[in-house]
């Protein structure tokens, strides 16, 4: 038996990456341990999109360095994005790293750990960039990696991420993920109804489809072209799913067929996550993000208009460059009337490598940043708190994921306990249960909330005649 760590930052996409990872040591003799030191091989899974992302990762391996000296057989891999990205740059920086793998090549890591073993140094494995050769040549330099489906690296048995797209075209200026993730490219629909149909006899019953800009899936074969709303019609048929997201969804693909498809079948969970970015036409132009504030807000009421009761949640960079205090106002303004369920706020990180560094100054101070990200933030918290505020009173469905946060830290073997689970369109419910619910889908009468989360309490329907006929008998 030889053991193996894994630590994993970034999107959904890096958790499948690692979860397949996984899966295919497994095959080769390895188990996880939850230490670093405790293991044979250890693999950083990372994510370039912000600086701070990548820090983290080169800190850990400093934080390493002494270990490896003292274990010179151990095994340490850098994998994902910052891999890609950097490649050659993560050896001069940490000299002890012993593989560089790209995202392209997860499928060679078992390989490529076997090779170390036996003493090779310094493999790099990545795939083609974006000029260094033919448009085919680099699509095919990037491989998915998809097959391989391991139930315990999941978020919980019941959920699980369905790749249906790599890569992204967009190019918008500030992002690394056309450069380390490489060209678009859908899977085939045949795989990827394939792959439902294994995670759902696994008892799997909701998948979240995943791609960079997910609903500008298409796939073309024999003349004939698939696109998401096809996609979800066909896997709407499977037996056992309950419910199917997809994130992350580009504006401008955001299809009335799409919208349809989601009212009309209904697993589809009435949930859009369409990051808008920023609520300023000039800082848009910049970002390169192909739309205006005009066209986002004819996609928000052609959303209403389809899907009245969706939640939707944005994305929102501040302080990208030359961004005005009028246009983070702007921002401001667009927050305040798409009252999204919740928006993941960043604050603008310069990426070598992409359009933005090259032609715009980085020229917003990081104390203006700061107090941007906190103001647009606390307009959305409030924002969320109301909309969650509607729904006390209510009856909601929750498929119950586990024992929540508090519950786990207190890690006690009660069956009574506190649960977290999730409703139709993505709000948290936490509530007390018992054990024997976790994957269940339940109704739960809500009854306070914050804004990140609502509480209640499961609703129980054994409130019989004998109990009425107890009432009036007193
Ligand atoms: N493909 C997804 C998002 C990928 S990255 C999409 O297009 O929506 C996730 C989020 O990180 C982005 O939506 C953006 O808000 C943020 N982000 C990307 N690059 C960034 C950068 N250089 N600095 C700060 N935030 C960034
Ligand atoms: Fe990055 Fe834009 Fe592609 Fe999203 S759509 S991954 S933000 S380039
Ligand atoms: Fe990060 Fe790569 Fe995802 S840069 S956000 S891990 S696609």
């Amino acid at each position: 038996m030889k053991y193996l760590y894994i630590e994993t930052v970034g999107c959904q996409m890096n958790l499948l990456d690692s979860e397949m990872v996984v899966a295919s040591l497994r095959k080769h003799g390895y188990e996880l341990v939850p230490e670093p030191t405790a293991a044979d091989t250890i693999l950083f899974n990372t994510c370039s999109v912000r600086q701070h992302a990548e820090d983290k990762v080169y800190s850990a391996l400093g934080r390493l360095r002494r270990h490896k000296e003292k274990f010179p057989q151990k095994i340490i891999g850098v994998m994902g994005c910052m891999a890609q990205k950097d490649q050659r740059l993560i050896f001069e920086r940490a000299p002890y790293v012993d593989i560089v793998v790209g995202p392209g090549q997860l499928a060679q890591i078992p390989e490529l750990v076997a090779k170390a073993e036996q003493g090779q140094r310094e493999q790099l494995v990545v795939s083609l960039g974006r000029r260094d050769g033919s448009a085919a040549e680099i699509r095919r330099s990037h491989e998915t990696f998809d097959p391989l489906r391991d139930p315990s690296m999941r978020p919980t048995p019941f959920q699980a991420y369905l790749r249906i797209q790599i890569g992204c075209d967009k190019f918008c200026t500030y992002c690394i993920v056309p450069m380390t993730r490489g060209p678009e490219q859908g899977r085939p629909p045949e795989q990827i109804i394939a792959e439902a149909r294994v995670l759902a006899d696994q008892g799997c019953k909701e998948i979240t489809l995943l791609g960079q800009t997910v609903n500008s899936y298409r796939y073309t074969a024999g003349g004939q072209t698939t696109r998401l709303a096809d996609l979800l019609g066909a896997l709407h048929d499977i037996d056992g799913l309950e419910r199917l997201k997809f994130v992350t969804n580009y504006p401008k693909d955001m299809t009335t067929e799409l919208l349809t498809a989601v009212r009309d079948l209904p697993k589809c969970s009435p949930y859009l996550h369409v990051p808008a970015q920023s609520g300023s036409n000039a800082v848009l132009e910049r970002m390169k993000r192909g739309y205006t504030v005009e066209d986002y807000r004819d996609m928000m009421s052609r959303i209403h208009e389809t899907l009245p009761h969706a939640a939707i949640s944005s994305d929102f960079i501040v302080g990208f460059c030359g961004e005005t205090e009028e246009d983070f106002e702007a921002t401001v303004a667009l927050v305040r009337e798409c009252r999204f369920k919740n928006s993941f706020i960043f604050k603008y990180s310069v990426r070598p490598g992409t359009r933005g560094a090259e032609l715009f100054r980085d020229d917003v101070p990081e104390e203006v940043k700061k107090r941007r990200n906190n103001e647009l933030l606390a307009v959305q918290n409030q924002i969320s708190l109301e909309e969650n505020e509607r729904f006390l009173g209510q009856t909601v469905d929750v498929l119950i994921e586990g024992p929540s946060k508090t519950a786990e830290k207190e890690a006690g073997e009660s069956e009574v306990l506190q649960l977290i689970g999730r409703t139709h369109d993505d709000r948290i419910v936490v509530f007390d249960g018992n054990r024997r619910q976790i994957g269940q889908t339940l109704p739960i009468a809500l009854y306070d909330c914050n804004s990140h989360t609502l509480f209640g309490a499961v609703v129980t329907d054994h409130v019989g005649p004998e109990l009425h006929g107890l009432s009036l008998g007193v």
